[in-house]
């Protein structure tokens, strides 16, 4: 698939085994322009080490996506540096890691819920709203959600709430962005460790449990989620918008 000429910002790159890492690298493959963000001074220099081994000039800015003026700062080094861009990939999420274990009622709090739907769903409208009047008509949105939320898995608590909140989002937004040709949606990714999966308890049981009841009888890889990004970006989904798209191996449709 032919990306050449398309400028892709890709947030959600913290390490090689980022799903975001893969889709820097496919979309490059593809023939992207990419800009990647790191959160924090501590990822800079995993990021600049994944940045070099993607073709061409690759792009790099601070954004913590939890400041309103990071997310502006980020706009107007886009703005600057390209005029403007054709896809946007959120791959971030986060919840305290002490509500990722054990009961969820008994260990929900305000905070924490407030924290994970800020990270994790509040952030992708957010991006929307600041970058809009730089996104192309044919661009594209494209976020990572997870089957927390509309099943319970264990431990994954209110991380399916903010899960279940992010699907609205892409729903909502596909409606606000459609008359603009700018097309939004969302992944939903099997398990893959990585170190936001590190976070949440037992997440072992999680691989091994969908290994052995998925139709594929694996777990999905990163690069098989990046292809299906590379999909959902491409004219080949012109017409797809406001969905969520099962990459997991089958996992989801299987019962008893
Ligand atoms: N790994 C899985 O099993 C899995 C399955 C389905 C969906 N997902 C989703 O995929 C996405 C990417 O996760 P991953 O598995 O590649 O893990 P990862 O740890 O490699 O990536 C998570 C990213 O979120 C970023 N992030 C968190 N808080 C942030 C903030 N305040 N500002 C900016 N960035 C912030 C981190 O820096 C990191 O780059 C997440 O939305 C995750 O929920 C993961």
């Amino acid at each position: 698939m032919n990306l050449k000429n398309k400028k892709v910002l890709i947030i959600g790159v913290a390490s090689k085994r980022s799903i975001a890492a893969s889709i820097a690298q496919v979309f490059s493959q593809n023939g992207a322009e990419i800009a990647l963000t790191y959160q924090n001074e501590k990822l800079k220099s995993r990021v600049e080490g994944i940045a070099d081994e993607l073709e061409g000039e690759i792009l790099i800015h601070p954004c913590d996506l939890a400041k309103d003026k990071d997310i502006v700062d980020l706009k107007e080094f886009i703005k600057d540096k390209w005029s403007n861009v054709d896809i946007i990939i959120h791959s971030a999420a986060f919840a305290p890691r002490e509500l990722l274990n054990g009961d969820f009622v008994d260990n929900i709090t305000r905070e924490g819920f407030q924290i994970a739907h800020d990270i994790s769903s509040y952030t992708f409208v957010a991006l929307a709203k600041e970058f809009s009047e730089i996104i192309n008509p044919n661009g594209s949105m494209l976020t990572l959600s997870y089957l927390g939320s509309e099943r319970v898995i264990k431990n994954y608590n209110v991380m399916g709430l903010a899960k279940a909140s992010l699907e609205a989002n892409v729903r909502y937004m596909s409606h606000s962005l459609g008359h603009k040709n700018i097309r939004v949606n969302g992944i939903s990714a099997g398990p893959i460790k990585t170190l936001a999966a590190a976070g949440i308890s037992g997440f072992n049981e999680i691989l091994k449990h969908v290994e052995d009841k998925s139709a594929l009888k694996r777990n999905v890889t990163t690069v098989e989620v990046a292809n299906t990004a590379l999909f959902l970006a491409s004219e080949l989904s012109s017409g797809i918008t406001g969905q969520i798209i099962y990459v997991d191996c089958g996992f989801n449709i299987s019962g008893v």
